[in-house]
């Protein structure tokens, strides 16, 4: 074959790689020009009938063909596969596993705070809130505690520079809302609360209670007991009991501690309980009527009940967590444990 007549041959060869519409039509011209049996071997084979002055351009322009082409085909090659891995708009490939995305969960505080609010909702309760800064007046004064009273203390409540504090219970919320609501008032008050406490298993400086104020004509501490009664049951289980122990708040006349039977036990008696039966709960009474005058209500017109209880705590002994600090260190394997 003649010089001129490979370089033809090469232009042909490479017009046609170039024009072929799919890799199967690419590969029949790689075959057929470079293929065991195609035109290269050919033309290799025929170098040698050439006058020998001219077989080192044939060779070259042989060679020229041979790797131009090459070249070509793998970029088309290469053009043809990525074309055919993105699948085109509307084809679904039900056959493809499914992405897996993992939701979050609410946190356990949440949880017990909305589980909370819920129960007294069924009794009628609405949800009233007010702020972590609040007044000396309304979170001491308004309440009733007496001036040396040792909440009161620098060493148990962080005190702003202007006065102010940072709540310590949720209790003023209670005279917030009656001081801008007349009776009859049924609320519960969830929230953030504050005090200077060393950190440990079961003491945290920042953590939650949930405040409950019920307030009406002839309300009495049968009211406080049955409500209890059946929020208790609704939290833990029909079987659960409460029990009054007297003790003393200044903002409740009575006062009482709440114990519900212990949730390991039963009531029988185990460590988690110290063998009493009994773990303390929440603290409540009937309202003081101290705390009447100081928000406008006729002391002699109404009684009502209130009673407070920290979330952390319930939390913990619901889903069996044995340190606080669990519940602040957003470590995801704690958290998602509570999905
Ligand atoms: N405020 C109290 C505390 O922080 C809890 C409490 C007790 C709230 C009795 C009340 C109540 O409303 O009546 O420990």
């Amino acid at each position: 074959m003649k010089i001129d007549e490979i370089v033809q041959l090469k232009d042909a060869a490479l017009r046609e790689a170039a024009a072929a519409p799919d890799a199967q039509a690419l590969e029949e011209v790689r075959i057929k020009y470079l293929g065991r049996k195609g035109m290269l071997p050919e033309i290799m084979k025929g170098l040698k009938d050439l006058d020998p002055a001219n077989r080192p351009v044939a060779g070259q322009k042989a060679n020229e063909l041979k790797n131009e082409l090459t070249d070509l085909v793998t970029e088309r090659k290469a053009e043809f596969e990525s074309a055919g891995s993105q699948s085109s708009p509307g084809e679904f490939d039900a056959t493809l596993p499914g992405q897996w995305h993992r939701l979050g969960s609410r946190h356990p505080i949440t949880q017990i705070t909305e589980r909370i609010t819920e129960i007294f909702h069924n009794l009628g309760f609405t949800v009233a809130e007010g702020p972590d800064i609040e007044t000396v007046y309304h979170n001491f004064d308004a309440l009733n505690t007496p001036e040396d009273h040792p909440s009161r203390d620098m060493q148990d409540t962080f005190y702003l520079e202007n006065g102010d504090l940072l709540r310590c219970h949720t209790s003023p919320v209670q005279v917030r809302y009656m001081e801008t609501h007349k009776p009859p008032v049924r609320i519960i008050a969830p929230g953030r609360c504050y005090r200077r406490d060393t950190p440990d298993a079961t003491h945290s400086a920042n953590f939650h209670q949930v405040e409950g104020l019920y307030i009406d004509k002839d309300v009495s501490l049968a009211d406080l007991k049955g409500d209890l009664s059946y929020f208790a049951q609704q939290l833990m289980g029909p079987d659960v009991k409460i029990r009054f122990r007297p003790h003393f708040f200044p903002f409740t006349e009575p006062s009482v501690e709440v114990d519900f039977t212990c949730h390991v036990c039963h009531g029988k008696g185990c460590r988690v309980c110290k063998n009493s039966g009994w773990i303390e709960i929440l603290g409540a009474g009937m309202v003081d009527p101290n705390v009447f005058k100081a928000v406008g209500y006729d002391e002699y017109d109404v009684t009502g009940y209130a009673f407070g209880m920290g979330i952390e705590r319930i939390a913990m002994i619901l889903f069996g967590i044995q340190d606080i600090r669990h519940l602040y260190e957003n470590d995801v394997r704690f958290l998602a444990q509570f999905g």
